[in-house]
């Protein structure tokens, strides 16, 4: 173990920054939240783009933190530590690397970029780590993770001094692997300086998040990032998608530079490729896999032909963290990828059963689409919105599912304070304003039952908002409530 507590003079030296104050003291932790400032921890003022950081600065002395980071020069009175630096974003990074004692290097980390796919995929090499006998740690937008203890996100890709920390604590509790979402915006933020990762994947690039990066060409040069060596550290090996044009750009860039690389593609000569691909709503997805060390017969409970993009690139990944091909096939036979998206709940029945968490108009749009191009059969759809929450939605939300279904369960989703059946009436509205049937029903658990029940071959019933929520909130009270659970106790029911 590299890890050892440093003087104020020694992370001063290796953020080259300049020292004001005792050099002697103590530093165990950094952090850009001024909540979690106590000793021992410096504390990096960053001047957000909408908050200063220094006005936290009495506060974290107050909570006897060690000092401060800054760009500028301390303040005449004060006491404590300050470090001087030209950056602040890139001092954070580089002092939690070594505070941290680089936990990146104790571990294989495998960093995930693209604009689709990353959570999945993520989940995806979770599930091929386990399948493989590895204890593995995950950074995503859904949960961190490590082994068998859960957190809920807080971002996809967290700030610096919180992903070294994470990965301490997942070395020092034994983890093999560690896997993150690396998000354009988190690189260019300079969230992932330093850290040292075995693989690095490349998903894809579609316009999105050009509110931030305003150019695709700045999109991806901020992606590039990840796998040149910009971040301080140049990963052992790249997995990139080259049925994406940038992707072949990343590829034929990385190759002159000498870097070792493995291409994935549905279309094209690749080191690893995807024939034979078939998808079904009701039985999942197969495909013949081809890899540098042999072939396999894959089926997958995820559905859809993207979803054949991010086992391509969890299997390159997971070869590169030198996982046995037989032990791929297994784990991919059973994860369903990240919980609650299009989660399909597996049953012998000749229907689908479809769990997601759109809570919105738009995401609902989307995800009845999907299921309408996979199904000749019914669209069945369950759904509410919440309450105490956005009213602006529901209407909207009742159109697009009386378009898009073939039957239509209202129900309750977290109605909170509100009266459930007025909720219920303001999605009347808009699916009053469409032709496709439907009914009320504002407990939730037998509004499921009633949608499998009235399932028939090839249908979809599709059970949106929750998603991999384990909870319903009426009035102040949360019960636990899972509709995946729900979903298996209608279908055993219909056994019987
Ligand atoms: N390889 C892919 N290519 C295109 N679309 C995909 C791919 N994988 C997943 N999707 C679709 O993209 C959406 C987001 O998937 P996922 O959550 O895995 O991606 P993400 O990159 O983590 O997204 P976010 O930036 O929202 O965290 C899903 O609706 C999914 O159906
Ligand atoms: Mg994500």
């Amino acid at each position: 173990m590299t890890y050892k507590k440093l003087k104020a003079a020694e992370v001063a030296e290796k953020i080259d920054a300049e020292l004001f104050g005792n050099g002697e003291t103590i530093i165990s932790d950094v952090t850009h939240d001024s909540r979690q400032a106590r000793e021992e921890t410096l504390f990096v003022a960053v001047r957000g783009l909408t908050i200063d950081g220094h006005r936290f600065i009495k506060d974290v002395m107050r909570r006897n933190a060690a000092g401060v980071i800054s760009e500028l020069k301390p303040p005449e009175d004060f006491q404590g530590v300050w470090l001087k630096v030209g950056d602040a974003r890139k001092a954070l990074a580089k002092a939690a690397d070594i505070i941290h004692g680089q936990p990146s290097k104790d571990l294989k980390l495998v960093g995930i970029t693209g604009t689709n796919g990353k959570t999945t995929t993520t989940y995806l090499i979770l599930a091929l780590a386990e399948a493989n006998g590895e204890k593995p740690a995950m950074l995503t937008t859904v949960e961190y993770r490590i082994g068998d203890e859960s957190q809920p996100a807080v971002r996809t890709t967290p700030e610096a001094s919180d992903t070294q920390r994470f990965l301490r604590e997942a070395v020092e509790k034994d983890c093999d692997v560690a896997v993150m979402e690396t998000s354009s915006q988190a690189i260019d933020l300079r969230r992932c300086d330093w850290l040292k990762f075995k693989v690095a994947v490349f998903a894809n690039l579609t316009r999105d998040h050009l509110d931030y990066h305003h150019t695709m060409e700045n999109y991806f040069d901020a992606k590039k990032e990840l796998f040149d060596g910009r971040l301080g550290e140049v990963p052992d090996s790249a997995v990139i998608n080259i049925d994406d044009k940038w992707g072949i750009k990343l590829a034929d860039e990385l190759k002159a530079n000498g870097q070792k690389i493995l291409t994935f593609s549905q279309n094209n000569p690749a080191d690893l490729t995807a024939e034979n691909i078939e998808v079904s709503l009701i039985t999942g997805t197969s495909f013949l896999l081809k890899t540098p060390i042999g072939e396999r017969q894959i089926t997958s409970p995820l559905v859809g032909k993207p979803h054949v993009y991010n086992m391509l690139s969890a299997t390159a990944a997971a070869l590169e963290l030198g996982y046995d091909l037989d032990k791929i096939q297994a784990g991919l036979k059973t994860c369903i990828g990240a919980p609650g998206r299009f989660e399909r709940v597996e049953h012998d029945g000749d229907f689908a059963v479809v769990i997601d968490y759109a809570h919105s108009d738009d995401a609902l749009l989307n995800i009845l689409k999907t299921a309408r191009d996979l199904t000749n059969g019914r669209i069945i759809t369950v759904f509410g919105c919440g309450g105490d929450r956005d009213k602006t939605k529901r209407k909207p939300m009742g159109e697009v599912a009386g378009n898009h279904s073939d039957l239509v369960i209202i129900t309750s989703d977290n109605p909170r304070t509100e009266d459930p059946l007025k909720i219920i009436g303001e999605i009347e509205i808009g699916i009053k304003e469409t032709d496709c049937p439907y009914l009320v029903n504002s407990d939730r658990r037998e509004a499921i039952h009633r949608a499998i029940s009235k399932a028939k071959a090839n249908d979809v019933v599709i059970i949106a908002g929750k998603g991999h929520e384990t909870y319903q909130i009426i009035g102040s009270d949360k019960f636990h409530f899972d509709d995946r659970e729900i979903a298996k106790e209608a279908l055993e029911n219909l056994k019987n």
